[in-house]
């Protein structure tokens, strides 16, 4: 049977008082839409159809489109029920059809296929209920009181003080065959508390028709908790953040403290890493064996060999660092950097789509920008590549075994040649041969009986 699962992703998101559509937040850097696509991508799935509606250009924009995807406008938000209804045309009378919310960003791949398994095994339409410590706003379970079985989903707003006190909630998540699921929708009404097509109203027309209703019961609530607020959004992003950084533990890293690491996009990671507090990694990072992360770094995007040590307060962005490199404290390596084995970047320094060549050294408050740079190079402190000259950029040249000295200009487009030697305070705006010394310091004066300007009475 094929399946096919449409995420409802068309309401505001009233309370989280934001011009940002709801399934747009963020969990994990990924916005909850986009987590709950990357979810029923792993079902097999047919093809996923969206209900957008809310901010919708911005929705379909922010979402990478695929072959997979289909967008289904829903102009006006009246309700779940009218919302499954608005993507009739993609609904194959017999698939499989799995509902799933868009700001229900956690469920997991394991949890919908029992609800498809139970479709395939013989029921009819299978609802994802989850025990509630607190059931507010939610859709409360309604079960007949001798057989137990499911009779309907009552709404909180529709509900009787007792229907209240059910602590089964609806999740919101089902499965049906798409036959049976358009038939139970184009009868649902609106003449209720909210005066919205219930989605959940399909569950009273199924029993009514005899048909056979299932429920699987979800045993971790977070997993199915629904963002409307802050709050939940941030309840949620630390429960994600402790499945990450629990996996990251499980395959060998040690963390110093899980939850003062966030993991925004994804870590492969070597033997025996070390991570300290308050670290950020962001998109794809690989981290090879033996590397040690400091406290206070944003990593992004980075490829780190192994034996690598980056120190406190460093943040890196789209850069490859070779095996035994040395990077930070306080360093800002940004994209298009490239740090070949045994090199040295050190405090302060920043450094910007530049090769720096094997054993080099960059140690103390440099800018190098553009640059491409041979092995064993000596950066003196203070180094500063002039790339710009305020409308292009131009490129740095410097070969094997360079020593440049503190507080030097290299202005760009400049070539130092291997084995150059550039003397401390230089600006250096002609290229510089082999194995020479190049100065272009003032000569020094010694004025005698020069006098110290005096206090003025
Ligand atoms: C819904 C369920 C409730 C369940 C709860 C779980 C209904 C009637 N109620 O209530 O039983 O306990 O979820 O979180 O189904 N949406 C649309 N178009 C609309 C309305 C909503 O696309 O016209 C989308 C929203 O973007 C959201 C999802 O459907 O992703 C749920 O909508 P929401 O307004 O949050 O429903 P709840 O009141 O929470
Ligand atoms: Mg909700």
């Amino acid at each position: 049977m094929k399946l096919f699962p449409i995420i409802l992703a068309a309401g505001k998101g009233t309370r989280m008082n934001s011009s940002l559509p709801k399934v747009l937040h963020p969990i994990g850097g990924k916005s909850m839409l986009q987590h709950v696509i990357d979810t029923c991508r792993t079902l097999d799935a047919d093809r996923i159809t969206i209900v957008y509606g809310h901010g919708a250009d911005l929705v379909k924009e922010t979402i990478n489109s695929a072959d997979d995807l289909r967008w289904a406008l829903q102009e006006e938000q009246l309700g779940t029920g009218h919302a499954v209804l608005q993507a009739k045309e993609f609904i194959d009378e017999d698939a499989i059809i799995i509902i799933a919310y868009g700001d229900v960003p956690l469920v997991k791949t394991e949890t919908l296929k029992l609800l498809e398994n139970d479709i395939k095994n013989g029921s009819d339409l299978s609802i994802l209920t989850t025990k509630l410590k607190d059931s507010t706003g939610y859709g409360r379970i309604i079960r007949d009181e001798v057989t137990g079985k499911m009779t309907s989903i009552v709404e909180e707003k529709d509900a009787t003080d007792e229907q209240r006190k059910v602590d089964e909630g609806n999740t919101g998540f089902l499965a049906a065959k798409g036959k049976d699921l358009l038939r139970w929708l184009k009868e649902i009404k609106s003449d209720n508390a909210q005066g919205e097509y219930y989605l959940t109203d399909c569950i009273a027309l199924a029993v009514k028709e005899g048909a056979n209703v299932t429920t699987v019961l979800c045993e971790r609530e977070l997993e199915v908790l629904g963002v409307n607020d802050r709050k939940q959004q941030s309840i949620l992003e630390r429960e994600y953040q402790r499945i990450q950084t629990e996996t990251l533990m499980k395959a060998g890293v040690t963390l110093i403290d899980p939850a003062r690491c966030d993991i925004r996009g994804q870590i492969t990671a070597g033997k025996d890493v070390s991570i300290d507090v308050n670290n950020v990694f962001i998109g794809d990072v690989t981290l090879g064996n033996n590397v040690t992360i400091e406290s206070g770094c944003v990593i992004k995007d980075c490829q780190i060999a192994d034996d690598v040590n980056i120190k406190a307060n460093s943040v890196l962005d789209s850069a490859i660092i070779g095996n035994n490199c040395d990077v930070g404290p306080f360093a800002r390596v940004r994209p298009d950097t490239v740090i070949k084995d045994n090199a040295k970047i050190g405090n302060f320094v920043e450094i910007k789509k530049t090769i720096v060549g094997e054993g080099s050294k960059v140690s103390h408050l440099s800018y190098i920008g553009d640059t491409t740079m041979g092995e064993g190079v000596n950066i003196g402190a203070g180094t500063i590549t002039c790339n710009y000259d305020g409308v292009n950029k131009h490129q740095t040249i410097i070969g094997n075994n360079v020593f440049v000295g503190s507080d030097t200009q290299l202005v760009a487009p400049v070539t130092l040649g291997d084995g150059a030697n550039i003397g401390a305070g230089s600006t250096i705006t002609r290229d510089a041969p082999n194995d020479v010394l190049t100065l272009s310091r003032s000569k020094q004066l010694n004025i005698k009986g020069w006098k110290r300007p005096a206090k003025k009475k």
